[in-house]
């Protein structure tokens, strides 16, 4: 393997994260429209910002390796819900007009909660990549190891903060959720 393949195969590494990133700002952006929980939505305005950060110091690995910048997008890690509640969630969509049991449809507020795990495992996925990507990047001796670990640490502190912050806030999210969700089994 020639020098310049080691950095090929390194820049593939790069835009891997980077299409994560991409794939994080619409991600994020969408959860700022949706989520009703005013703390997160405001959480998530700074993490947005974070996230361009992200992009941009990724885009700069990239180009210092003479490399373009991915502009494509990641699937990001699914939270695959039981297919019961999807189907209910499905005939809620299609036939509420016409039902009066709605008791077992999973409301917004379930969903909402469902979306709140799946953010949350989406940054658990950013911090195996950051942390992966440092290991890699020590492990190649061609290029400026402690420059570009510097910019990587910053991002995965920024996904850790951010990964923190889901774990200490889910009882507050869980707190206004919740008493939606039940009553809306018991009536
Ligand atoms: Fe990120
Ligand atoms: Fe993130």
């Amino acid at each position: 393997m020639s020098q310049g393949d080691v950095k090929s195969k390194y820049v593939e590494f790069i835009n891997e994260a980077l299409s994560a990133e991409n794939a994080a700002i619409d991600r994020i952006t969408s959860r700022i429209d949706n989520t009703p929980i005013p703390e997160l939505k405001e959480r998530l305005h700074q993490h947005l910002e974070e996230t361009y950060n992200h992009q941009d110091r990724l885009r700069q690995i990239v180009t210092k390796f003479g490399g373009e910048p991915t502009d494509s997008k990641a699937d990001l890690p699914k939270l695959v819900p039981p297919t019961t509640m999807m189907i209910k969630k499905m005939m809620k969509d299609t036939i509420k007009s016409i039902t009066d049991d709605k008791k077992d449809n999973p409301i917004p507020e379930e969903m909402e909660l469902m979306e709140i795990k799946q953010d949350a495992i989406a940054e658990g996925s950013e911090i195996i990549a950051y942390e992966t990507l440092i290991a890699i990047t020590q492990r190649i001796n061609e290029i400026p190891q402690q420059e570009i670990i510097s910019l990587l640490k910053q991002s995965l502190q920024e996904e850790e903060s951010m990964k923190k912050w889901y774990v200490e806030k889910t009882p507050m999210a869980v707190d206004i959720l919740l008493p939606k969700i039940i009553s809306a089994v018991s009536k």
